[in-house]
């Protein structure tokens, strides 16, 4: 069983630039992907990128439903990400959160579909096409990879709103218990 570890919020450089590509299948890399999966389900998540318990490589981990509800788990190493063609695209609207910016919610268009082919903690090959939240989760966590939050793909004023609220939750939650 894996370590819970702390999650890394937003303003913190590792969540903030591109991971480094795995190069080794081994033993440590075992273990860091079961660490993210006891850190992402302590964290009541969906998806967890390893840059969120900070670690800068490109690594995974999903336990998410589809749009028809199927649940789908699994850890996806090394991640590309395919997305339907412009002129085949459907956007759906719903909303986003991020483990890394608690408590913070936003609606953000993206695609319906999406496919992330890339390498399991053993270096078989994966391919894991999604639709409904699976989808928004494979794009979600492929961009944390590529130094991204999906408050950068926010409007300007919404994601400096969301940042403010973001901050009042924190200091709120610190008077209540100072620890
Ligand atoms: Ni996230």
């Amino acid at each position: 069983m894996g370590e819970v570890r702390p999650i890394v919020h937003v303003g913190d450089p590792v969540l903030h630039n591109p991971c480094d590509p795995v190069t080794r299948f081994d033993d440590e890399l075992a273990a860091l992907v079961d660490d993210m999966f006891a850190s992402m389900y302590a964290a009541e998540g969906v998806g967890l990128a390893a840059n969120q318990i900070g670690v800068p490589l490109r690594v995974f981990v999903y336990d998410c439903p589809d749009d028809d509800g199927e649940r789908h788990q699994g850890v996806v190493v090394n991640p590309e990400l395919e997305l339907p063609g412009l002129g085949e695209r459907r956007l759906d609207t719903g909303d986003e959160g991020c483990l890394s910016v608690p408590g913070q919610y936003a609606p953000l268009p993206r695609p319906d579909r999406a496919t992330v082919r890339g390498f399991d903690a053993a270096g078989q090959p994966v391919t894991v096409e999604g639709t409904g939240l699976l989808a928004r989760c494979l794009q979600h966590e492929t961009d944390h990879l590529d130094g991204h939050l999906y408050i950068d793909r926010l409007p300007a004023k919404r994601r400096k709103q969301l940042l403010a609220a973001y901050r009042e939750t924190l200091s709120t939650k610190a008077d209540i218990s100072p620890l």
